[in-house]
């Protein structure tokens, strides 16, 4: 291997086609980071060019390990988890199938674990400890009717990173731990995942974009999350970020009949 090849940084972004994990793919892109992609679906558009992309679905599981393992066979510099199964729409549970509740676990929780467990070897590092970003969610404070499975998921999955984060010792003189950072924006973000649950002519104005992540992204990837392990991190519309300590996200924890919800 070339020091040119040895030396430079790579990053996996899990459901980085679309939405956040998007806005944070392009922001590690243009910081100069070697970014693949894992979605069904290829990221397309403008700064598409930039990425590699290997088709994955996670709800298939030898598919899954089999791409995980071959982006994790060289090291990793960042990974990113922002994948997401929302379902169609708001449904209380005495309505909802098996079946959607088996996706919201298969996508936002197991795909998770199984991203941490394949690439955790491979963002340990001495003396350059990698990152591992986790997108949350406000529901994970407020799950509010309706949404169950996705609050169940996503509470499930942050108690996941919590965990993985508190079994690293990042402290340790030449420490290998790597760093998890939690990140959740402070409102509603408009992605295709939130298009397909609104209805045509929606107005779209007081939501926030994918590339608000992009500060923050860009300054993890320069930091490696020094600083920040453990956090949750509330992304703010202006690119600015606070710990969800210090400040509540919106919740989006409506009444269903009351109108459209995450
Ligand atoms: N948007 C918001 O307002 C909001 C609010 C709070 C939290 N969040 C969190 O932000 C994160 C991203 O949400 P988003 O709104 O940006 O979603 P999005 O635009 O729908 O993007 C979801 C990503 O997940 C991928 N994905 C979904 N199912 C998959 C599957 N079976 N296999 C592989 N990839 C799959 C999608 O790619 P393909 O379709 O190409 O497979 C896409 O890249 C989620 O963790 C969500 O909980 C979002």
């Amino acid at each position: 291997m070339t020091a040119h090849a040895r030396n430079r940084r790579r990053a996996l972004v899990v459901g980085g086609s679309t939405g956040i994990g998007r806005g944070v793919a392009d922001a590690w892109a243009e910081a100069g980071i070697d970014v693949t992609v894992l979605s069904r679906s290829a990221p397309t558009g403008s700064g598409a060019d930039r990425l590699r992309w290997t088709p994955t679905d996670l709800t298939e599981a030898d598919q899954v390990t089999e791409n995980l393992a071959r982006a994790a066979a060289e090291p990793l510099h960042a990974v990113c988890y922002s994948a997401v199964h929302y379902g169609d729409r708001r449904t209380l549970l005495r309505d909802s199938t098996e079946a959607e509740w088996r996706r919201q676990i298969e996508v936002n929780l197991h795909g998770l674990w199984l991203t941490l467990s394949r690439t955790i070897p491979a963002l340990r590092r001495p003396h350059a400890p990698g990152l591992f970003l986790g997108v949350s969610s406000e529901v994970v404070y407020n799950a509010g009717p309706g949404r169950s499975g996705y609050a169940a998921s996503k509470a499930a999955a942050a108690a996941l990173l919590d965990s993985v984060a508190q079994e690293e010792d990042t402290d340790a003189p030449g420490s290998e731990a790597l760093r998890v950072v939690q990140a959740l924006p402070a409102g509603m973000v408009d992605t295709p995942g939130i298009r397909r649950r609104r209805p045509e002519g929606f107005d779209y104005r007081g939501y926030m974009t994918p590339g608000s992540f992009a500060p923050l992204a860009r300054e993890l990837a320069a930091t490696a999350g020094a600083g920040l392990h453990g956090a949750h991190l509330v992304v703010d519309g202006a690119g600015g970020w606070f710990p969800v300590g210090e400040r509540m996200p919106v919740s989006q924890s409506r009444r269903i009949s009351s109108g459209p919800g995450t």
